[in-house]
């Protein structure tokens, strides 16, 4: 049952990577404050709800996405007090607050796992995590061939408190993330608990980590390949056509999951829960979205879409019937914590693989194409029904930090693969506020977790607030175009005589969005030009180039 003004059906929600969005404190590492004293901004920018990446204590070994406590702030970021001021704020600004919750593995120094550590083979608290005895004649092998998305085995041998070589742990991520086993009755009961501690604490909902990822098959059979993406396939729009789900990517037993979930969040008024589901094709990832599961899942059929006319064509039309089908509207992506920013990745033709990142040694983007392509695909992307999603900085046109140098970096995916896979720091430094302040406004202090390059500062918010042209003015312009017509819940409908090769275009309440990709100029028809993904487009649309005309 839906109750409601069912708001998450056009909204438009801002991801906040908490570390790196603003700090309050001048510690280098962004916080609950910084956020709630840079909110009006994002009123400014005209978004409906911010979700923001982990904030629980955690020794953030993957950057909060190993939780030690679920009901706590982590001191880096805060106290429940800045939680519910931050949604009190919220309040007043009409933006929601949405937590990111990680049900698919706890931190290893959760008290459940230190506890299972402790405890002896078979014990309840042993039951609470994927503990099995290894293979080979003492068990030195681990218990199947299953890859980490991190790079290497996901099993961990453990010592047993007796101080001989014990069980292994399953972690699909790092070894200091241990899955849970969602066969658990106490499992499923806390993370209901979990989800009521925040929603009455008032949060807007929840986006749900790996939320494809918490079943694994009985009898944990190997893989048929170790693929490390969080699909299990090589690229999103390439599914293996296979004739039974991957033995830990999107099984059935998830759906009874969340749907028990779904009831706890319908006991309060107007709360979402978003899916990380990264399943495909998209036929089975609308399953995540039937009625009484998620309200959303994202789309990463989309966000892995290159800037090419028949790949987003495909996947839009794809997306509209799927999730149309079951009643859930689409939403749209291009940047997260875990890709490469938009502004870099349209810059290439061939880009690496989610999560692999890019280094100093991989050839370097042409930023132009990348900014120019990244304008043009939002321009695109704001213009289509359903819900959109925003990351952090992507408003700014901010690149990839592609440079980064070595002795920086912190995603366990560099350290899991001896540096071979860079990983996805790239896109989580700290961004730029003012160009002229220390750590361009981000810190009082100029300390940053990550250091910003030098050319961060040609991007910062306070260069480009009202300069006519400027990308955030172009996502203002947007955005305020999307509310006023109501796109977000309107109808596509193509027209033909801009769908080429190289073009796109289509209608939503009465406006037309015409794409050009690579061809000849398109000449724009009659009508009121509205916004234009480069200035001065009055007559002709050339190459990366969008613009949207009233009918
Ligand atoms: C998906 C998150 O988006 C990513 O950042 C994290 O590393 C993994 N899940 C593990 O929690």
């Amino acid at each position: 049952m839906t109750k409601g003004s069912e708001w998450w059906r056009s909204a438009v929600i801002y991801q906040i990577y908490p570390r790196s969005f603003a700090d309050g404190n001048g510690d280098g590492m962004g916080d609950l404050k910084g956020i709630r004293e840079r909110l009006p901004e994002l009123a400014k920018l005209g978004i409906d709800a911010v979700w923001c990446s982990p904030f629980f204590r955690s020794p953030q070994k993957d950057a909060g996405y190993d939780v030690s406590d679920y009901r706590d702030i982590d001191p880096r970021f805060g106290t429940l007090k800045d939680f519910d001021d931050l949604v009190e704020e919220g309040k007043k600004l009409g933006i929601r607050i949405i937590v990111d919750l990680v049900p698919n593995h706890s931190s290893d120094q959760h008290p459940w796992f230190q506890e299972a550590l402790r405890s002896e083979k078979g014990s309840k608290a042993r039951e609470r995590y994927m503990f099995r005895d290894g293979k080979g004649r003492n068990g030195e092998l681990p218990p199947n061939n299953w890859p980490s998305v991190f790079g290497g085995a996901a099993w961990t041998r453990i010592t047993e408190p007796d101080g001989t070589p014990g069980q292994w742990y399953l972690h699909i991520f790092d070894s200091s993330q241990p899955d849970f086993n969602w066969d658990n009755q106490e499992v499923r009961e806390e993370f209901k608990d979990i989800l009521r501690f925040w929603l009455d604490r008032g949060a807007g909902g929840f986006r749900i980590d790996v939320a494809h990822g918490l079943v694994k098959e009985d009898g944990l059979p190997d893989v048929e390949e170790a693929s490390t993406t969080m699909s299990g396939e090589e690229g999103a729009n390439k599914p293996k056509d296979r004739t039974k789900p991957h033995p830990f990517w999107g099984q059935e037993g998830v759906h009874e999951i969340i749907r028990e979930w779904r009831k706890v969040v319908d006991e309060y008024d107007d709360r979402i829960m978003a899916a990380e589901a990264w399943v495909l094709p998209l036929s089975r990832m609308a399953k995540w979205v039937r009625q009484d599961e998620y309200h959303q899942s994202f789309n990463f059929g989309y966000l892995e879409a290159q800037w090419k006319a028949d790949q987003l064509k495909q996947v839009v039309a794809e997306s509209l019937v799927e999730f149309g089908n079951v009643g859930a509207p689409s939403t749209w992506v291009l940047s997260n914590h875990d890709v490469i920013r938009h502004a870099t990745r349209f810059a290439y033709d061939q880009v690496p693989k989610q999560g692999d990142g890019i280094g100093p040694d991989y050839p370097q983007p042409d930023v132009a194409r990348g900014l120019r392509r990244a304008r043009a695909a939002t321009s695109f992307m704001l213009g289509l029904p359903g819900g959109a999603y925003i990351y952090q900085g992507e408003e700014l046109g901010l690149p990839e930090h592609t440079t980064l140098d070595g002795k920086y970096r912190q995603d366990p995916t560099y350290f899991r693969t001896k540096g071979e896979r860079v990983g996805r720091d790239g896109c989580r430094v700290p961004i730029p506020w003012e160009a002229k302040a220390p750590a361009f406004g981000f810190s009082t202090t100029g300390e940053s977790w990550l250091p910003q390059p030098a050319h961060y500062g040609e991007y910062a918010r306070d260069l480009q607030e009202g300069v006519a042209g400027s990308t955030l003015e172009l996502y203002k312009s947007l955005l305020k175009l999307r509310k006023q017509y109501g796109l977000g819940l309107g109808s596509l409908e193509w027209v033909e005589e801009y769908c080429s090769e190289n073009s796109l275009g289509y209608t939503n309440n009465g406006i037309l969005v015409i794409a050009n990709f690579n061809g000849t100029p398109i000449k724009l028809p009659a009508g009121e030009v509205m916004v234009t993904s480069q200035v001065g487009l009055t007559t002709a649309l050339e190459h990366d180039q969008v613009a949207w005309i009233k009918l």
